[in-house]
């Protein structure tokens, strides 16, 4: 990789009057260099460290020398039990400070780093290196707009879930006003496997008529509104209005049944099945008999 136009010698820096930026980006480019030549002592020599090598998405439209989008390489020494988000984080802290992706719990929870790895939705905190090939490819979920590196623009994927109203609407409350509002164990099974959804947007990411039907409510707002919906303490007014949003012109009836979703979605929740039922449920309750 070549430098940049600037002073190599930092002492001087002052002299010469660069800015804090062209300094910041010598030094990364110092550390690429160095990062290249090991790479190359390492392969020469045959070394027996381990490696993951990372093609990683770069963008940062603030920046003028970063507006054109390309892969940066990053060769990371590999630990047993590795994950994409543990070699992200890696990369970032060693490498390259502006690296950029989103991530909280490490631990499949907070669904803040759904990337595409290797052509496919997944959490990087949930991906093992070791089942992947290399080189590890990590790009921003496709289909949501890109704000820096592998951070995504989530609006719109939220503004989808806040379309099925997705709280509590019960007719009554308990006389007291301590008292719980019980469930039953069969009615909490059947809305446990919807209630794993973490709102990764793995899912909307990976489905096609999200894409071409911007106002698709699209795959994890059904999956809340099916939690919801058959959530024995909902009110019965609430049931009725939640299945009128899940199936009006943009809701459950644009599903292809293609799978996609289902496919990729890291808490394994059969989110085709469910969209399927809620359209059972919305033909159920307007079909007429002559
Ligand atoms: Fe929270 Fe991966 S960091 S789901």
């Amino acid at each position: 990789m070549s430098s940049p136009q600037t002073s190599s010698d930092p002492e001087s820096e002052s002299d010469t009057g660069s800015s804090p930026q062209q300094r910041r980006l010598e030094k990364k480019y110092e550390r690429v260099v160095e990062r290249e030549e090991q790479a190359a002592v390492e392969d020469q020599s045959g070394s027996n460290e381990q490696t993951v090598h990372l093609k990683v998405f770069r963008y940062d439209p603030e920046v003028e020398e970063k507006q054109e989008p390309r892969y940066d390489d990053f060769h990371v020494p590999l630990e047993k039990g590795m994950t994409v988000l543990d070699a992200l984080i890696y990369a970032r802290d060693h490498f390259d400070s502006s690296l950029t992706f989103r991530h909280s719990c490490r631990m499949a929870v907070c669904g803040s780093d759904g990337f595409f790895i290797n052509g496919s939705q997944r959490l990087g905190c949930q991906t093992q290196i070791s089942d992947l090939d290399s080189p590890v490819q990590v790009e921003p979920l496709p289909h949501e707009p890109v704000i820096k590196d592998l951070v995504v623009d989530m609006d719109h994927f939220f503004e989808r879930m806040e379309s099925i109203e997705p709280y509590f609407q019960p007719d009554e409350l308990p006389d007291g006003e301590l008292e719980e509002q019980r469930q039953s164990p069969e009615n909490r099974e059947k809305i446990k496997i919807a209630s794993r959804c973490i709102q990764c947007g793995c899912c909307t990411s990976s489905c096609n008529p999200s894409q071409t039907d911007d106002q698709y409510i699209g795959p994890a707002a059904i999956v809340k509104g099916f939690r919801f919906y058959f959530d024995e303490r909902e009110g019965e007014q609430a049931q009725d209005h939640r299945l009128d949003l899940l199936s009006e012109e943009h809701g459950v009836w644009q599903c292809h049944t293609q799978f996609s979703c289902t496919e990729v979605c890291p808490k394994d929740i059969p989110i085709t099945e469910e969209i399927q039922e809620m359209k059972r449920e919305a033909v159920k309750r307007d079909i007429k008999f002559w």
